[in-house]
């Protein structure tokens, strides 16, 4: 190992260790709206969702390792800012018809959206059935 490698391999671990210390938003504000999805609808959407979509976010363990963090923490900020489940009784009735089409747009995209997320957490995409869940929830609406 050349002693050049060796400073670059020190600055590089010194540059990830301070980017340890940049502060982020990785916080879950407080739920203000009360839900009105119906239980059902509400169970699959907090699955497949709400890690992005509400204020209910689980956050992973590579979300508090930068430089992860900083894109993980920046996708549920612009997720969030798109649509919020925890703020659904907030939105107007205009907004919900806008939000409604985007959503059923969405479901039946299935994985196409954020693929990264749902090839690493398998578990979160919908099945067949939970797609109608959440078809007919959007119907009733
Ligand atoms: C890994 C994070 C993540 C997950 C999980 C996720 N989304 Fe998103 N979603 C985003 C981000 C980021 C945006 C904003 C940027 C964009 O449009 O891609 C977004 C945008 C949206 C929009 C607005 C689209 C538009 O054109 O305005 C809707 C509606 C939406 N998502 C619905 C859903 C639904 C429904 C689910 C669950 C089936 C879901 N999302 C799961 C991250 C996520």
């Amino acid at each position: 190992m050349n002693t050049s490698f060796q400073s670059k391999a020190s600055w590089t671990l010194l540059v990830l260790i301070l980017m340890q210390f940049v502060p982020l938003n990785r916080i879950n504000p407080r739920i203000t709206a009360k839900h009105e999805l119906n239980g059902n609808a509400q169970h699959t959407l907090k699955k497949t969702c709400y890690d992005c979509h509400s204020n209910e976010t689980q956050w992973a363990r590579l979300a508090y390792i930068a430089p992860v963090s900083w894109v993980i923490s920046s996708t549920v900020s612009s997720g969030r800012t798109a649509l919020n489940f925890s703020k659904w009784q907030n939105y107007t009735m205009q907004e919900k018809k806008l939000l409604r089409k985007k959503i059923e747009w969405i479901v039946l995209e299935g994985t196409a959206h954020q693929p990264l997320y749902y090839a690493l957490k398998t578990s979160k995409a919908l099945t067949h059935d939970e797609n109608q869940v959440v078809l007919q929830w959007l119907n009733e609406l």
